[in-house]
């Protein structure tokens, strides 16, 4: 589109140039004026004549000039075209690949659905399909989607040795091992910059594309920060107001289910990546290091599955409850520079410590209505 812009301007500025060439040898070809022996009637006819002549290029002079500008501002507005809010260190066209973790669901054809049709471009989120497990079926599945997708297979399928009494959490290392695997090649050999992780169950909303490029800067910008969730984990229907579609919260929990973490933050982590219970792992004060994510009120993501080594009791219980947002959020348009801490702890804790003060049982009794409250708790569960 700029290249055909830029020609267009080009064209334009050579039929400017080769005008005025045609005007100055047709100048110089005429007959000299006044020549010795007419009258200064026919000197001032011939001027007047000239002049009128002259008027004549210059409106068609103008009338080219003007169709220039006019391409070029059509260019300039292409180009310059503000895409997203300017932030610190923003870089409106990093590229955010979506690595999606698959194993030997087929359902996995939901969760590349939803992704498909709610990418705005592919240039800029490319899908890379990691599949671990060597299902055909799947296999099948993802090579479906062509070139909408990549697909790229963990090559090493063999069991893990484990300690005995680890033997039915074997699902549990694989999936560490097809994350460590998926993870360096989306960085070592696709040599991106950041990656957002979902998994093979998670269904995605209509705004998580533009969530995650509005949060990237704010992400890179923040050495408090080490990770973007697209997942509440108290999220649930009858917990969340839904009219708020655009609230945004740092949590000291690691939420995963759709989460982004930059490239510096995979070479802390990479080394020392855990054999088993990697996101128990990440919640480890050691991993963490008093780091936050930023969570959204109302999930982006939520997750389908209930076969696999995941609980599906836990799905049952719980999970199934959480709301997927509906409202496309322009995210990338709203100033979120209140996410950085300073600012977000100065606001937090004035709200916190403005809200009355309740019990644990008034809350349980429903008793003070739904606006904000606050309590105090001395250990996890008092
Ligand atoms: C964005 O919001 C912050 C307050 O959180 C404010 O200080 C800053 O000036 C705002 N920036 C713009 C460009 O509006």
């Amino acid at each position: 589109m700029v290249r055909k812009k830029g020609s267009l301007i080009l064209c334009g500025a050579f039929l400017f140039v080769a005008w005025n060439a045609l005007l100055l040898l047709y100048l110089w070809g005429r007959p000299p004026i006044g020549r010795l022996g007419e009258g200064q009637v026919n000197l001032a006819g011939e001027v007047i004549r000239l002049a009128e002549e002259v008027e004549v290029q210059l409106e068609t002079q103008k009338k080219l000039l003007k169709q220039i500008e006019s391409h070029r501002a059509v260019w300039v507005r292409q180009k310059d075209k503000p895409v997203h809010t300017v932030a610190p260190h923003s870089n409106p066209d990093v590229i955010i690949p979506i690595l999606v973790i698959a194993c030997d669901r087929v359902t996995v054809k939901r969760s590349l659905d939803r992704l498909i049709q709610y990418r705005p471009s592919p240039q800029l989120y490319p899908i890379i399909v990691s599949q671990d497990c060597g299902h055909a079926e799947t296999a099948r599945v993802i090579a479906s989607y062509g070139d909408q997708v990549s697909h790229i297979s963990q090559p090493d399928l063999s069991d893990i040795r484990v300690r005995p009494e680890h033997r039915k959490f074997q699902g549990y290392y694989k999936i560490a091992r097809h994350y460590r695997w998926a993870l360096n090649q989306v960085f070592n050999t696709f040599s991106h910059t950041t990656v957002v992780i979902v998994e093979d169950d998670l269904e995605v909303a209509p705004d998580f594309f533009e969530y995650f490029r509005a949060l990237y800067p704010i992400l890179r910008s923040d050495p408090t920060l080490w990770c973007v969730s697209a997942w509440n984990d108290n999220g649930r229907d009858a917990l969340v107001d839904s009219s708020k579609a655009e609230l945004l919260y740092r949590t000291d929990f690691f939420p995963g289910l759709g989460w982004m973490l930059l490239k510096e933050m995979w070479d802390e982590l990479e080394p020392k990546w855990p054999l088993a219970f990697w996101d128990d792992w990440m919640r480890q004060p050691e991993q963490r290091r008093d780091r936050s994510c930023i969570r959204p009120e109302i999930s982006r993501t939520i997750t389908f599955g209930r076969k696999g080594v995941s609980l599906g009791q836990f799905f049952d219980q719980y999970l199934r409850y959480i709301k997927l947002n509906t409202q496309f959020v322009p995210f990338t348009k709203q100033n979120l520079s209140y996410l950085l801490k300073e600012k977000y702890d100065e606001k937090f804790i004035k709200e916190v410590y403005s809200a009355p003060l309740v019990k644990i049982e008034e809350l349980q009794q429903g008793g003070k209505g739904r606006g904000i409250v606050h309590f105090q708790h001395t250990s996890l569960f008092g």
